[in-house]
Parts: structure tokens; C-alpha cells; sequence
């Protein structure tokens, strides 16, 4: 990603070049140390916090994709000063000031999420509560990703809303209320975006507001409204039922955070190092939040070998609630078998579906994942992006309606696949193009740089 966002201001910045396309050789061996792009989850709610608290929030490490660099031009938009300055290993400090949730301005022009999901339903959420009108807008794959999720709880707090084709898909105009109500919402899906959006919002309603999940997904909004003065609190049922919940009113501190390595981004080295026969990889700082650690887990119930040491000790940093546990974590090849994935690992692994696919091609046995419908929903269709990618390269791999069924190991041979730019797409047929025999071409390739600009340089390195 080159170039700079509107009103967003920037140093170091070197850019980095990816191709559009790709085209991957088999690496004779894996080895490597490697610094991740900061948590794309957590730094977009770093900067949509820090453009709510009045004053100066300095976020360090934060991801410097795409996605992340879109919630910066947002929060600009709507009136923070926003400065961003590169570091060496492509991670971006940033520097917010701004004048708190009641003084941000109405945006002079479409708010553009480009292909961030994220920035779409967490802005929302703000935005419905603030007394402003705005559109939120994105690039073609945004503008089929479902908006009525969002618009239904945030339309019963009080706020108006509208979309495309029948109020279902981007762009998405919002007229926010202040105050907006409490509601105790019941999630149909289990969905953080959709959380994240109804707490949000929720700082800005009269009273109670709540959401209740079947299982828990990623918890960072409440950690770091938490971190930064607002009580939230989180009631676990014995079944895995979890609701959360925030009384309206509470002001959100300024504060400084450093942003813990992406795990969804580190999943992509995990998997490569555990399929290719000589592989030892060694990958710095990576967030484990309960919430987001599920990949590790299944892929050690694979029979993958991941050491993970946090200060010299064995396991992950502290885990309090409000910080974000991290460890370094080392893989080395191994041999894989296969496991059964079923609805609730789908909601907790549910960006590295994708990866886990392939680590299930070179699993002895056969792997089933059941009830992944939500993947359809992402970047791109991913069941149907994955199925095509995996089986041109030789995999065997079959859907069925919500379900993937794959039998391994399978040897994978290099072919034509294309990520239908999608980015976890795009990273996993190029990780499969390191063990596959031939080269391995991946069509639309740089769109790996929404979350991992560096994803590409970092495959030369480990595999050279
Ligand atoms: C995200 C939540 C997930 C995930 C997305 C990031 C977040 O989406 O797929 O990449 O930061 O809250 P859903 O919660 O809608 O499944």
C-alpha cells in the first residue's frame, strides 16, 4: 500500500510493492524468524477508541494494511488529527489527538472502508449514536457483505438507517440519535463485528445495553473499553453462552497501547511450518487472546508441534482481562492427521478456515468442518474460493452446502489459483505453492496487503 489516506498524515513510509499477481516455487527448506503486522482487529479499535476519547492516544505497532489504514482515514474524517509513522518492520505507530466523541464533525464526503468489514460495522456502531449523517462506502467485495445484521439492532436503539437493495447491502447511510436507547440483543450469528457495533453504540444509549452469543467471539472491544474506563461486564453461561453488556454514559479515556502481533496473520507460518517436510519457524510476539487462539489449538490437536514461550517461561503472557496475553511461538515440521471442526471452532478460527483447509490436505485422514456458512460472507464466497484453489492443485476436497469435507495427506502439485481477492486466500494457495511440486500461480495475489503488506517479502525470506 502506498500513497496516504485523506487527512492522515505520515512518516518513514517506504511502501511496499506487491505484485498483482504471484507466482510461488517450492522452498527446499523453511527457516526463519518473522515480526508480524500488528493485530488488525485490535488496531482498528485502537484508533475508533482513540477518535472517541477527547485528548492525545498513542498507539504503538499498530497493522499497516489496508483495512486498518482505512479506520484511519475515518477517524480523520470525522475530525481527529491523525499522524502516522512507519517502522523498519512494517508495523505503524500512531498518534491520534482528538476532540472526544461530542466534537467530532460531520464528514464532508463518503467515508470509505475500501475492504474492511470491520471499519463498515464498528463505524456504524459510532456512528449511530453521534449526531451526524453519513455514508459508509467500500470497494466491490465490500459492497456485497450483508449490512442487516447491523442495521437492525442499531435502527431498534433509535438510530436511521439505509441500504442498497432493500437496506442489505453497502454503501450504508447512517443518521445517527443521541441518546440512542439500550437494547438486549440476541445475536443470530456469532459475530464480534456485530457485538463490537451494538456496544458502540451502546456508549452512547440511555441505560443497559447487552448482547447475547451462543459462543464467545473475539473480545477485544470489551478488553479495551475496559483498559480505557468503561465497565463491561461478561456473564458466561455452563453451555458456552456468553453475554456482554455496558451501561450507557461512560466517557472513554485516552490512552497508550501497543498493538501484540496478529495471530490470524501468524496462522498462515504456523501452517507452512508444520506441512513442509524441513521447516523451523520462529515468529515474535503473537496476541493469544482466548478468544483468538483457536488455530494454535487445532492445529496441536492436528499433531502440530508450536513451542510457545512468553518472558523465558513456557505459555502466554498474562492474561487479566484487559491487556492482551502474547508469547513467541516456534513450529517445526510435522505430521498432521486429521480432526473434525465443528460450528463453535468455525466462530472461533473463523479467518483461518481458509489455512487450516490446506494444513487438512497434508493430514492423514479425513477432516470435516461443519456449519461454515459464515465464511461465505467474508472477503470473498471462501468456501467456494477455497474448494477451487485447493482442488486445482491436486487436493481432495468436497462441499457440501455449509460443510467441507477433505482427505489427506494428498501431494499437491503447482496450477493456476486465484484468490478472488481475498487476501487469506491470496497468503494460503502461496503457503500451498511452497510445498507444491511446479510453480504455483495466484491470480489478484496483492490483495494479501489489506492485512500483511509484507506477506510476500516475508515467503522470499523464509524460503530462500
Ligand atoms: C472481526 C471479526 C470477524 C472477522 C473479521 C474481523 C473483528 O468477523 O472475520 O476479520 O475485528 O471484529 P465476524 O465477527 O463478523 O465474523
Amino acid at each position: 500500500m502506498n500513497g496516504l489516506e485523506p487527512g492522515v498524515t505520515a512518516a518513514g513510509d517506504a511502501g511496499t510493492i506487491t505484485p498483482r499477481d504471484a507466482l510461488v516455487a517450492p522452498a527446499a527448506r523453511l527457516r526463519g524468524s518473522l515480526t508480524l503486522p500488528g493485530d488488525k482487529s485490535i488496531s482498528h479499535r485502537a484508533l475508533m477508541l482513540a477518535m472517541l476519547a477527547r485528548g492525545e492516544s498513542r498507539i504503538a505497532r499498530a497493522g499497516d494494511g489496508g483495512d486498518v489504514r482505512s479506520s484511519a482515514a475515518i477517524a480523520a474524517a470525522l475530525g481527529a488529527t491523525v499522524e502516522r509513522s512507519l517502522n523498519d518492520d512494517g508495523t505503524a505507530d500512531y498518534r491520534v489527538v482528538s476532540p472526544g466523541a461530542d466534537g467530532l464533525r460531520q464528514p464532508a464526503t463518503t467515508l470509505d472502508c475500501g475492504n474492511s468489514g470491520t471499519s463498515l460495522r464498528l463505524f456504524a456502531g459510532i456512528l449511530a449514536g453521534l449526531p451526524l449523517t453519513s455514508v459508509l462506502d467500500g470497494d466491490e467485495s465490500l459492497r456485497r457483505r450483508p449490512v442487516a445484521r447491523i442495521i437492525e439492532p442499531l435502527r431498534s436503539m433509535g438510530a436511521v438507517l439505509r441500504a442498497r437493495d432493500g437496506d442489505s447491502r453497502p454503501p450504508l447511510t447512517v443518521v445517527g440519535r443521541s441518546p440512542l436507547r439500550g437494547i438486549d440483543h440476541v445475536a443470530r450469528v456469532p459475530s464480534a463485528q456485530v457485538k463490537s457495533a451494538i456496544l458502540l453504540a451502546g456508549l452512547r444509549a440511555e441505560g443497559w445495553t447487552s448482547v447475547s452469543e451462543s459462543v464467545a467471539t473475539r473480545d477485544h472491544t470489551e478488553r479495551m473499553l475496559r483498559a480505557r474506563g468503561v465497565p463491561v461486564r461478561r456473564d458466561v453461561a455452563p453451555d458456552g453462552a456468553v453475554k456482554v453488556g455496558l451501561e450507557g454514559g461512560a466517557d472513554v479515556q485516552a490512552i497508550d497501547e501497543r498493538v501484540p502481533g496478529d495471530v490470524s496473520a501468524a496462522a498462515f507460518w504456523l501452517v507452512a511450518g508444520s506441512i513442509h517436510p524441513d521447516a523451523q519457524l520462529t515468529i515474535a510476539g503473537v496476541g493469544l487472546n482466548p478468544t483468538r487462539r483457536a488455530i494454535v489449538d487445532l492445529l496441536r490437536a492436528m499433531g502440530a508441534v508450536i513451542d510457545e514461550r512468553a518472558n523465558g517461561r513456557k505459555g502466554s503472557s498474562e492474561d487479566d482481562g484487559v491487556g492482551e496475553p502474547a508469547a513467541d511461538l516456534t513450529v517445526r515440521s510435522a505430521e498432521l492427521r486429521a480432526i473434525d471442526v465443528g460450528p463453535a471452532d468455525v466462530a472461533a478460527a473463523i479467518d483461518e478456515i481458509p489455512i487450516l483447509c490446506l494444513a487438512a490436505t497434508q493430514a492423514r485422514g479425513t477432516t470435516r468442518i461443519r456449519g461454515a456458512g459464515e465464511l461465505r460472507h467474508k472477503e470473498s464466497d471462501r468456501i467456494a474460493g477455497i474448494a477451487a484453489g485447493l482442488a486445482a492443485l491436486g487436493a481432495r476436497i468436497s462441499v457440501d452446502g455449509d460443510d467441507i469435507t477433505i482427505d489427506g495427506p494428498t501431494p499437491l502439485r503447482g496450477a493456476a489459483t486465484d484468490s478472488l481477492d481475498d487476501h487469506r486466500l491470496a497468503m494460503t494457495f502461496a503457503v500451498a505453492g511452497l510445498i507444491a511440486t511446479g510453480s504455483t500461480a495466484v491470480a489478484r495475489s496483492s490483495s494479501a496487503a489489506v492485512s500483511y503488506p509484507a506477506f510476500f517479502v516475508d515467503l522470499e525470506r523464509i524460503g530462500s
